[in-house]
């Protein structure tokens, strides 16, 4: 199954514009619509959407800077030319926007299909960062941690209240020992992948060193950059090897 969601079907060879891209360039696709097969009755529609996805463009445009300050390499350059065009196409549509509101409705529809156009290419730039570069998703879907229990490490490697990185049938899992009791989570952080065992235990919550999103013992979040809770795994000594596993992802008692 592709990521079209459709079992069998074809996969489009260009990735889907990223969700939050998406209200943006359907307002301005309806726009669009409007300006070429609608009338003069729809005008009124046409600008008002043009207005519509102005709106939008503007906390997208602050949210995709933010991210971008914090990529490297190939994906920074690419989000960079992302930005570049997210910008122009805003621009256009402001011109667009302006010109429709003086009566100058063939320059404003001009300006709306150039920029409808930028924001077209800028879009399939965001989709190729999400779904090829994989920026901006849960890092944590490429882990795949045991679903038996595991033995991952000797009970006395586990030192009180230091983050200790492990190997789970080839997930990247962190354990802590604090107060007594054991706690698991998968190791890459959701944000941007870096490993949680190099940041810090603080109070009863783990700083990832990277960018400083930090979650509970028990995954949740406490703060970000990350929107996605870090997922938890059971843990328990046998015969003093520590056991982690994935289901019901609860500490032990
Ligand atoms: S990788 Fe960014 S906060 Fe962890």
């Amino acid at each position: 199954m592709c990521w079209s969601g459709r079992p069998g079907g074809r996969c489009p060879r260009w990735p889907p514009c990223q969700p939050r891209a998406c209200s943006r360039i359907g307002t301005w696709t309806s726009a669009l619509l409007l300006d070429l097969l609608g009338g003069e009755q729809t005008q009124k529609a046409a600008d008002g959407l043009v207005a519509a996805g102005i709106l939008a463009a503007v906390p997208t445009l602050t949210a995709g800077l933010s991210d971008w300050a914090e990529l490297s390499g190939g994906s920074r350059r690419v989000g960079g030319v992302h930005a570049l065009g997210n910008t122009t196409a805003l621009a256009l549509h402001a011109l667009s926007w302006a010109a429709r509101r003086r009566g100058n409705r063939a320059p404003g529809v001009a300006l709306s299909a150039l920029g409808y156009a930028v924001a077209a290419f800028s879009a399939y730039l965001g989709g190729h960062l999400s779904f090829s570069r994989g920026v901006g998703v849960n890092q944590t879907a490429f882990e795949d941690p045991p679903e038996e229990w595991t033995a991952v490490l000797g009970e006395n490697e586990l030192e009180e209240g230091k983050l200790t990185g492990a190997q789970a049938n080839g997930a990247a899992v962190l354990l802590v020992r604090k107060e007594g009791r054991l706690y698991g989570l998968i190791d890459r952080c959701s944000h941007r992948g870096c490993p949680l065992h190099e940041g810090e235990l603080k109070d009863d919550a783990v700083v990832c060193s990277c960018h400083g999103s930090t979650f509970r013992l028990d995954g949740s979040i406490v703060k970000g950059p990350t929107t996605s809770p870090q997922p938890a795994l059971q843990v328990r000594v046998e015969s003093g090897k520590v056991e982690v596993e994935v289901r019901a992802a609860k500490s032990q008692d």
